[in-house]
């Protein structure tokens, strides 16, 4: 069975910070590239065999969009909810099938990864 795990920004910046809870963390744009650059990181890791829920300033479909191709095959928003409101991820889905169809892919699943190309070990 496949393994889901849940990668958040959130635990990564106390981890290589050593932030602590008290001081609370970051979110929202601050943390999109950082957070995408983990998702490249742990889909070349753990060579696309696992889940990744891509998380960290997504607003939009474009951005939604390039932790898919850097390797998420899940997003989560919290911020982006909070700033667009609800209706965004309506937008979202209707942004994400033009750009797979822009690509030339007929599913998500066909999308992940494809930006990541899994490198020769
Ligand atoms: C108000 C708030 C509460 C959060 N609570 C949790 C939490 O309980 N556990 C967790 O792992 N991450 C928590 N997070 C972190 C989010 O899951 C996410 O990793 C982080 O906000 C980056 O995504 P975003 O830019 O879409 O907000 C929280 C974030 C916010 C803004």
């Amino acid at each position: 069975m496949l393994k889901t795990y849940y990668f958040t920004i959130f635990i990564s910046f106390i981890f290589e910070n050593g932030i602590t809870f008290d001081k609370g963390a970051l979110s929202g744009l601050p943390v999109q590239r950082l957070s995408t650059n983990v998702v490249r990181h742990v889909y070349q890791r753990t060579r696309g065999k696992i889940t990744i829920i891509g998380v960290g300033g997504v607003f939009n479909a474009d951005d939604a969009y390039e932790k898919i191709t850097s390797g998420a095959n899940l997003i989560e928003m919290v911020t982006g909810m909070i700033f667009e409101g609800p209706q965004v991820i309506g937008e979202i889905n209707r942004g994400l099938v033009k750009l797979l169809k822009k690509d030339g892919f007929s599913s998500i699943e066909e999308a992940v990864g494809s930006r990541n190309p899994l490198k020769q070990v």
